[in-house]
């Protein structure tokens, strides 16, 4: 990445606007002057998240994120600050070539910038490399990997398509990537060449069918390869190595051939676990498969998919998806507001959609997805699997199981619709599933009862912290467009008289910004890195103060002085209840008269 000017940002910030650019990750509604949604950093059922739409600032009310359309940006996309800048820039079609600088000062800042780069461009030379191996080596008549290849039933098309590749070749990695002149740091940072005790540098992936795992912007950023044969069978090796996570490959944030199906209008996302389901099912014409590489789905790949569709349908090992964390992950996507279902393979013979697809087609997998079942129906389904139904301890669990997970749906409808259906597929009559189904919602009930009690709790802090209120005050006057305002508290405040230390630190912070800049034309918020004090500039500058400035400086410096009148006069009298000099307290005495009759005054 090259080096920008400041001023790419005032000019991304200005062409980007905040609503608009929300707007395509979160669903908002036009309250007042404000948008509200639901929060996409929490977990909330009420909309806490407002934009403002005149100050093009977002903050939420439940979770306190707060910050400029980058700040968004870097926190949804999980990217950094130059990083959300340029996507911006893009966004807005800026030409960034504009602003771009050589000096000695931002290079040093983006060391780390460059050496991603590197690493972008070295797992792609790598994957090259493997993947011409391979080319190779189907043109001879016949070898193990060749062999390997078909019995896959992998064609040509999809190997050069997905880049498939074996590692080993005629020329060791390591001196290919000198030879494109790689440096010898550069190639042991990127973690594929290893070094042994007697000092040899080997590929960490000797011998393996290799998959390159891309991210979102087709940049290879990590592998995953797959060992064949004996070695396999002998259980001498792992089946699958994989690269470590690194800078620019983050595993809960990657879902493979994720790149290639977003190319596609995506009604719905097929996840798998493995890459040969993912490849077998984009070879088929299943455009929208991708795969989790065999863990957990996390809350960053839940909003990764809600960009592109609101419905997933579970493709797991017919084994593999009871398990407690598969469960956890696809609740995350329920979460986050994704419509889950399940697909249930209907042939036992065969353990995962690769092998499913090669014995029996697309048409019947076609099939199969048609048939997929819901979330709920799927737990269900788990909870019978795991207890024998004849018995009449596990009929009672079962039952009980099953009204747990019915009471945790919100809509009454659909609640109502699965005891009915439930009642009938297993015999049961509904009365005692639906008498323990409302026990699961009263329980519930009381939780959230719970919860307004904490919110009662904030309130009542609030109410405490009216100190902190008449704090903030003062930033926002020195931020508000009222020269005379700001002067006059540039005038009569110092830092000393903030008590709220983040309060306190904005101030200091705005203050040195003075010497450099006219405050009043540059954008404060993008200055600022520290997390505690972005969320507490966005809080104040949602005070809205305009139209009331002039009432509101009075009332901060009577308030003020009131309270220094306040110390000094305590201060007297605990000294006067000491034993000191006549003299002293004559004069304490007559300063103590005078502030009485100033704080009089102030009422
Ligand atoms: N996996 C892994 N390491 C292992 C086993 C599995 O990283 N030792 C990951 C891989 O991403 C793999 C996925 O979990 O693709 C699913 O594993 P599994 O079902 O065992 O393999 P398949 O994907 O079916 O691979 P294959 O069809 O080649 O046997
Ligand atoms: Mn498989």
């Amino acid at each position: 990445m090259p080096y920008y000017s400041g001023d790419l940002i005032e000019e991304v910030i200005s062409q980007n606007d905040i609503v608009e650019v929300v707007s395509e990750y979160v669903t908002l509604k036009k309250s007042g002057r404000n948008y509200m949604g639901l929060c996409p950093f929490h977990r909330e059922k009420s909309p806490s998240f407002c934009v403002s739409i005149d100050k093009q600032i977002f903050k939420c009310f439940g979770c306190s994120e707060g910050g400029n359309v980058i700040t968004f940006i870097m926190k949804i996309e999980n990217i950094d600050f130059w990083e959300a800048v340029e996507m911006l820039a893009e966004r807005a079609g800026i030409d960034t070539t504009r602003y771009e600088v050589n000096n000695y000062y931002n290079k040093i800042e983006s060391t780390k910038k460059d050496m991603k780069d590197v690493m972008y461009k070295l797992n792609r030379d790598v994957g090259l490399f493997y993947h011409n191996n391979l080319i190779e080596l189907l043109k001879e008549d016949r070898n193990d990997v060749k062999d390997y290849i078909i019995s896959r039933k992998l064609d040509i098309k999809t190997i050069n398509k997905f880049g498939i590749g074996y590692s080993t070749g005629k020329e060791s990695l390591y001196d290919y990537l000198i030879r494109l002149g790689y440096s010898d740091e550069e190639i042991m940072a990127s973690d594929i060449i290893l070094k042994s005790k007697t000092g040899r540098k080997y590929d960490r992936f000797f011998d393996r069918i290799m998959f390159p795992i891309f991210d979102i912007r087709d940049r290879t950023i990590a592998f995953g390869g797959r060992a064949f044969g004996e070695k396999v069978k002998n259980k001498t090796v792992p089946k699958y190595y994989n690269s470590q996570e690194s800078d620019i490959y983050h595993k809960g944030k990657t879902l493979y051939l994720m790149n290639f199906a977003k190319r596609n209008k995506l009604e719905n996302i097929i996840i798998v676990e493995g890459y040969m389901d993912a490849i077998a099912l984009q070879k088929f014409g299943f455009n929208n498969a991708v795969a989790s590489l065999g863990t957990a789905l996390t809350e960053n790949q839940a909003r990764l998919i809600k960009k592109y569709t609101d419905n997933v349908i579970i493709g797991y090992d017919q084994d593999g998806a009871g398990q407690a964390a598969t469960l956890r992950g696809l609740d995350i996507l329920a979460n986050h507001g994704l419509n889950v279902k399940v697909l249930k393979l209907d042939r036992e013979d065969v353990k995962d959609p690769d092998e499913y697809l090669n014995k029996y087609g697309p048409e019947r997998l076609q099939n199969c997805i048609n048939k997929a079942i819901s979330l709920v129906e799927f737990k269900i389904s788990i909870l019978e699997k795991d207890l024998n139904l004849e018995n009449f301890d596990s009929k009672v669990k079962f039952l009980t199981g099953v009204s747990n997970i019915l009471s945790k749906i919100d809509n009454n409808i659909e609640r109502d619709m699965y005891i009915d259906k439930v009642s009938k597929k297993y015999g049961m009559s509904p009365g005692p599933i639906l008498k323990e189904v409302e026990k699961g919602l009263k329980l519930k009930k009381d939780d959230e009862v719970q919860i307004d009690m904490n919110a009662l709790n904030k309130k009542m802090q609030l109410v405490t912290t009216v100190r902190k209120r008449q704090d903030q005050y003062i930033v926002a006057l020195l931020l508000s467009k009222n020269k005379r305002v700001q002067e006059e508290i540039l005038r009569s405040i110092s830092s000393e008289d903030i008590d709220d230390e983040n309060v306190r630190k904005i101030f200091d912070f705005i203050l040195s910004l003075k010497d450099k800049y006219d405050i009043n034309k540059i954008d404060i918020l993008s200055k600022i890195q520290d997390e505690d004090m972005i969320k507490e500039i966005t809080d104040i500058m949602y005070i809205d103060i305009s139209g009331y400035e002039e009432k509101l400086l009075q009332d901060v410096l009577k308030n003020k002085k009131k309270e220094k009148l306040f110390t000094r006069r305590d201060d007297i009298i605990k000294r006067l209840s000491e034993d000191i000099s006549n003299d002293e307290s004559q004069i304490l005495e007559v300063e103590l008269n005078q502030i009485i009759i100033e704080l009089s005054k102030l009422k």
